[in-house]
């Protein structure tokens, strides 16, 4: 292989330890793999050079450890982040997998379980303090539902906004430096997850007492299975200052959740999004939440994780070539793209200046775009044929 793209810490690349520790189990199969351990997990992703790592509480920590058993974990992490110098980029709650979630968490139609729901993120984002997290993902799988009768979905929002505004003001009070990011998913495993898509989410953080603090955290391949452009959504969250999080995987189309690796699915949308995220200048860390698929041994995981940074390096500097070609550039003239960046109305200019102006509709109507030509060039690019 090629080595010219070799990922280092200053690309910020960071895995979730429970993509390369998926061990494999889906709905009509039991674990391909073993567990794995997650000292060699981050030793691993280090010799890689992914710089971060995420992960659930439970990821890290069985479900219902004993506080000792919790302090040792713990430790163990904190010993093998020192010694690998890998980063906790981002830190989430594991609200989906236990029975007591399985009609939701912070929208659980009973009380007491949206009240555990809370103790169980509040403890966790102490600890992603102490771990110097700055993001706290809330991803709401089981928040939703397969019938409507079942979810008074108001009700719902305001308890999920309830929810937030709560771990808000906690954060703040404890001065905290970290902010919250949602990440939309459409369905899987509820029938209908609340906030659905990116721009669901924007909206709901609209509503919120504290919208500063909260963003999304979007992935690639939960866009694509509501039909969504990926690079839109993302582009609308550059746009509102709400990116504050990224799931980077594949995904063929609406259907169930592939979570392939980056790159794999549709590599187009891949492509553009890279070109979007290294031209809107993306500061966030490049985090990657796929499974490596369950055909694979320990060695196929650890290929798997390359071939994602490979393929965003990959593409970010065919990006970087697409964007320094002159015919690209004359080309984005000929379609008129860098005339969209202009105000509709002169500085000064009226309404009533605006009326008054003549115009030819059918000449206007007329011209061409260009943009076939245009999108055979960025094609080219990717392809590797310029
Ligand atoms: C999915 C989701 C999850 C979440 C993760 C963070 O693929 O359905 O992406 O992997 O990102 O659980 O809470
Ligand atoms: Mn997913
Ligand atoms: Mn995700």
């Amino acid at each position: 292989m090629h080595n010219g793209f070799q990922p280092g810490p200053e690309h910020r690349f960071s895995f979730g330890l429970w993509t390369v520790g998926w061990q494999g189990v889906d709905p009509f199969g039991v674990a391909t793999r073993g567990p794995l351990d997650m000292r060699y997990a981050l030793e691993r992703l280090t010799e890689l050079g992914a710089w971060g790592v995420s992960f659930h509480d439970d990821d890290l920590i069985p479900f219902g450890s004993t506080d000792a058993d919790r302090l040792r974990r713990v430790a163990d992490l904190r010993s093998a982040v020192d010694e690998t110098g890998i980063s906790v980029s981002m830190v989430t709650t594991n609200l989906f997998s236990h029975p007591v979630f399985k009609d939701g968490a912070l929208t659980a139609n009973d009380r007491d379980i949206r009240r555990f729901a809370l103790r169980k993120v509040l403890r966790n984002i102490d600890l992603a303090a102490e771990l110097g997290a700055p993001t706290y993902v809330l991803w709401g799988g089981r928040e939703g539902a397969e019938s409507p009768l079942a979810k008074d979905v108001r009700a719902a929002l305001d308890r999920y906004a309830e929810g937030l505004d709560l771990l808000c003001g906690y954060i703040r009070e404890q001065g905290y430096d970290m902010r919250l990011a949602i990440e939309p998913k459409p369905n899987e495993p509820r029938g209908d997850i609340l906030l659905p898509t990116i721009g669901h989410a924007l909206a709901f953080i609209t509503r919120l007492a504290d919208g500063e603090l909260v963003g999304v955290n979007p992935e690639v391949g939960h866009e694509q299975m509501a039909g969504m452009s990926v690079v839109h959504g993302y582009a609308q969250a550059l746009w509102q200052g709400k990116l504050f999080h990224i799931d980077l995987n594949g995904q063929q189309g609406p259907r169930y959740d592939q979570d392939l690796r980056f790159g794999n699915g549709d590599l187009k949308s891949a492509f553009y999004l890279v070109d979007l995220l290294e031209s809107a200048g993306y500061q966030g860390p490049r985090h990657f939440d796929f499974k490596p698929a369950r055909t694979e041994d320990d060695e196929g995981v650890w290929a798997a994780a390359a071939g994602c940074m490979r393929n965003y390096l990959i593409m970010a500097s065919r990006a970087r070539e697409l964007r320094a070609d002159p015919e690209v550039a004359a080309a984005l003239r000929r379609s008129r793209v860098p005339e969209l960046a202009l105000p509709t109305l002169e500085p000064g200019e009226t309404l009533a200046d605006l009326r008054a102006e003549p115009f030819d509709p059918e000449a206007a109507g007329a011209r061409g775009m260009h943009y076939e030509y245009l999108d055979q060039l960025g094609m080219e690019h990717l392809l590797g044929a310029r």
